[in-house]
C-alpha cells in the first residue's frame, strides 16, 4: 500500500512537472485569428486560410493554417507567456504536410524573444531558434536548427534531410540543459550530438601556436636529385634538324627564290632536358606538423542552450507554390509529454489521412486511364488534329516546368541573393519566350520588305 503511495506522489509529482508552455491545434474555428497575429511588415505578405487540405485523417483535428497564395512571403506569429528554459529540456514540436507537392519553400518554425514586435516581424527579426524543413529544388531539402549566440546565428554543421512527400510529417527538436540535442521525425530519432561538436559557437579549442616555426634546416623533401648521376657526353642533340630526304625542286631559280634550304623536321636522336635520377632524401624529416596550443580565446560556456526570455512562435517564410499546412504546435519543457500529444494527435490521424490520399491518387488515376481509352478509340477517327495540339499544350507545360526547375537551381546557387530576385529571374525567362516569338514576328517582316509593292 505504501509503495503505491510513493508511486502516486511521484507520478503526481512528474505529471505536475511536464510544463506545456504553448499548445494550438486549431480546434475553435476561426478564434485562431484573435491568438495569431500577421505581420505588416510588408504589404503583399500570402493569406493563410483554416483547413484540413485536400485530404485528412480527421476534417476538424487535422485543421491548420495553410500558405494560400504563390510565390509570397508570409508572416504570423502566436504569443505565450515568457519562460526560461533555464535547467529544464526545451521541446519544439508541429506537423507539416506540403500536400502541394512543393518545389521551393519554408516549413520551419521560429522562437522569438517575448520583446517581439510581432506586427512589425519579419526576416531579419532576430530570434532565438529556428527548426523544421526547408525544400527549394532538388539539392535543398533540409532540416534547419539555427540557435542564436550572443546575437548571431549559428547553422547546424550535420546536413538533416527533411521529408519531401505530400503527407503530413512530425518535427521535434530537443534542447537538454546538458547541452545535448535531438531531433525527431514523425518521432523517430534522426540527428542527435552535442551543441559544441554541432555548431560552431565558441572559437576552436586548439590553434595553431603562432610562435611555432618551421625550422630552417627542416628538410620535407623527400626525394632529391642523384648527386651521382651526370648527363651523359652524348645527350646534347638539336631538336630539328633539315630533313636529309628533302631534295632542292628542279625548277628552284636561285635568282628567284633566294638560295634553297631543305626544311627542317624533328630530330628522331633529340632525348630532350636531362634530368638527374631522383634518390631518396637521406636527410629527409617528414612533412613538419605545426604544433598546437590551447585557444586563449576559447572559453567553456555551459549556458548555450540558455534563453532567457522565450515568448512567442513565429512563421515567417517564403513559398513558391503554396498549400503548406501547419498544424499541432506545441513547446514544452518534458520529452515524453511531448511523444505523447504526439501519438494522440498526429499518430492518430497520419495513417487515415494515407489511406484517404491513397484513394484519391487510384481514383484520379483510373479515371485518366478512363480518358486515356476514350482518346484512343477517338483517335481513330479523323480528328487527330485536335490531340496534336492537346500534346502540343502538354509539351509547352513541360517546358515551363524545367524553366522553373533551372530559375529555382540558379537562386540557389546565388546564396548572397534574395529570394525576391528569383520572382525576377521567372518573369525575366517569361520575357525570354515572349521576346524570342516577338523577334522571330520581327525577322518574318525583314525578310518580306523586298516582296512589298
Ligand atoms: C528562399 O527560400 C527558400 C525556401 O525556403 C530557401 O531554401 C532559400 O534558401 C531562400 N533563399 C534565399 C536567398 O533566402
Amino acid at each position: 500500500m505504501q509503495a503505491l503511495g510513493v508511486v502516486a506522489v511521484i507520478l503526481a509529482v512528474y505529471c505536475v512537472n511536464a510544463k506545456v508552455y504553448f499548445r494550438e491545434e486549431f480546434l475553435d474555428g476561426d478564434e485562431w485569428r484573435s491568438r495569431w497575429v500577421n505581420s505588416k511588415h510588408k504589404s503583399d505578405y500570402g493569406e493563410w486560410k483554416l483547413t484540413a487540405g485536400d485530404f485528412y485523417g480527421d476534417a476538424e483535428k487535422d485543421k491548420g493554417l495553410q500558405t494560400s497564395q504563390d510565390a509570397r512571403f508570409y508572416a504570423t506569429s502566436a504569443r505565450f507567456e515568457p519562460f526560461s528554459n533555464e535547467g529544464k529540456s526545451l521541446v519544439i514540436q508541429f506537423t507539416v504536410k506540403h500536400e502541394q507537392k512543393i518545389d521551393c519553400g519554408g516549413g520551419y518554425v521560429k522562437v522569438f524573444p517575448a520583446d517581439l514586435d510581432q506586427a512589425a516581424m519579419h526576416g531579419e527579426s532576430s530570434y532565438y531558434i529556428m527548426f523544421g524543413p526547408d525544400i527549394c529544388g532538388y539539392s535543398t531539402k533540409k532540416v534547419h536548427v539555427i540557435f542564436n549566440y550572443k546575437g548571431k546565428n549559428h547553422l547546424i554543421k550535420k546536413e538533416i534531410k527533411c521529408k519531401d512527400d505530400e503527407l503530413t510529417h512530425l518535427y521535434t527538436l530537443i534542447l537538454n540543459p546538458d547541452q545535448t540535442y535531438e531531433v525527431k521525425i514523425d518521432n523517430e530519432k534522426v540527428e542527435s550530438g552535442s551543441l559544441e561538436d554541432d555548431w560552431d559557437f565558441l572559437p576552436p579549442k586548439k590553434i595553431k601556436d603562432p610562435e611555432a616555426k618551421k625550422p630552417e634546416d627542416w628538410d620535407d623533401r623527400a626525394k632529391i636529385d642523384d648527386p651521382d648521376d651526370t648527363k651523359p657526353e652524348d645527350w646534347d642533340k638539336p631538336e630539328n634538324i633539315p630533313d636529309p630526304d628533302a631534295k632542292k625542286p628542279e625548277d628552284w631559280d636561285e635568282d628567284m627564290d633566294g638560295e634553297w634550304e631543305p626544311p627542317m623536321i624533328p630530330n628522331p636522336e633529340y632525348k630532350g632536358e636531362w634530368k638527374p635520377k631522383q634518390i631518396d632524401n637521406p636527410n629527409y624529416k617528414g612533412a613538419w606538423v605545426h604544433p598546437e596550443i590551447d585557444n586563449p580565446e576559447y572559453g567553456a560556456d555551459s549556458n548555450i542552450y540558455k534563453f532567457d526570455s522565450i515568448g512567442v512562435l513565429g512563421l515567417d517564410l517564403w513559398q513558391v507554390k503554396s498549400g503548406t499546412i501547419f498544424d499541432n504546435f506545441l513547446i514544452t519543457d518534458d520529452v515524453k509529454e511531448a511523444e505523447d500529444i504526439a501519438k494522440e494527435t498526429w499518430g492518430v490521424t497520419k495513417e487515415p489521412e494515407k489511406k484517404m490520399k491513397q484513394e484519391q491518387d487510384d481514383l484520379k488515376r483510373k479515371e485518366e486511364e478512363e480518358k486515356n481509352k476514350e482518346q484512343d478509340t477517338e483517335g481513330d477517327d479523323d480528328d487527330d488534329e485536335e490531340d496534336g495540339n492537346e500534346e502540343e499544350e502538354e509539351d509547352e507545360e513541360e517546358e515551363s516546368k524545367d524553366d522553373v526547375e533551372e530559375a529555382l537551381s540558379e537562386m540557389e546557387k546565388d546564396e548572397s541573393g534574395h529570394n525576391s530576385t528569383w520572382l525576377g529571374g521567372v518573369k525575366c525567362s517569361e520575357v525570354g519566350h515572349v521576346g524570342v516569338i516577338g523577334l522571330s514576328f520581327a525577322l518574318i517582316l525583314v525578310l518580306m520588305l523586298p516582296f512589298c509593292p
